[in-house]
């Protein structure tokens, strides 16, 4: 069954205030991705909401403007802003260069920066560990939305379904980045064999549904 929308007059606030926000940010997460990160809290009627892999915090602050829309709970910002994490795995050689030059300090101080800029910092916890290390932090079931936008290896983003779906609450919406990528697909398969549900597909992202 497909998710709701918000009405409509709530989902141009939501974009508005995600297009105000992100534009100017390090970072991949597109309005269009953002303003949805934004409702899918909503929709969830989110408590906590996760990002793995925050850089430079669109993702991470479209999901804090859905808290602020609702007035309750907060997003953990789960990032180590590490170059040793980013090239853990095997991914191509083109992307470990661009992360291995990368100057991953520079990228947390803007992301902090967004964070006040935005006026999102009430509805954020940031934690600067790997996801691996972070996931004991948080207890069983509390989590109702999680994007998973960190290091894209096959071994990290399937250690992650396995890490991270007890936390997620039944129901709890499970997003996938870089969902056409060859070393995201085993973690794809890994979420269908647990029994999440495809309920949205934006071809590069991905909306499951846990049983
Ligand atoms: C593709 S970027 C995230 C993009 C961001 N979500 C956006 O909206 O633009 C990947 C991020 O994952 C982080 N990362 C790498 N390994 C990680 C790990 N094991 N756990 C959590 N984050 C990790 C990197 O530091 C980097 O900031």
């Amino acid at each position: 069954m497909p998710l709701p929308e918000p009405s409509p007059p709530i989902r141009a606030i939501l974009r508005a205030r995600v297009e105000a926000a992100i534009p100017a940010l390090h970072g991949w997460t597109s309005v269009d991705k953002g303003a949805r990160l934004a409702e899918l809290v909503l929709i969830a009627g989110a408590e906590r909401s996760v990002e793995l892999g925050v850089f430079g915090g669109r993702g991470t602050i479209s999901l804090a403007i859905g808290h602020e829309a609702r007035g309750e709970g907060q997003v953990l910002a789960i990032d180590p802003w590490e170059k040793a994490a980013s090239l853990e795995g095997e991914n191509s050689p083109e992307n470990d260069d661009w992360w291995g030059k990368l100057d991953h300090e520079a990228i947390y101080v803007s992301f902090v920066q967004a964070l006040d800029a935005s006026g999102t910092r009430p509805w954020c916890r940031v934690v600067r560990l790997r996801s691996a290390q972070a996931v004991a932090e948080v207890a069983d079931g509390s989590i109702q939305v999680l994007h998973q936008d960190s290091n894209h290896s096959e071994a990290v983003s399937t250690a992650e379904v396995e890490q991270w779906t007890p936390k997620l609450a039944p129901r709890g919406l499970w997003i996938a980045d870089d969902t056409d990528w060859v070393t995201t697909q085993r973690a794809q398969r890994r979420l269908v064999e647990l029994g999440y549900e495809l309920v949205e597909d934006h071809t590069s992202w991905r909306v499951y549904r846990k049983p």
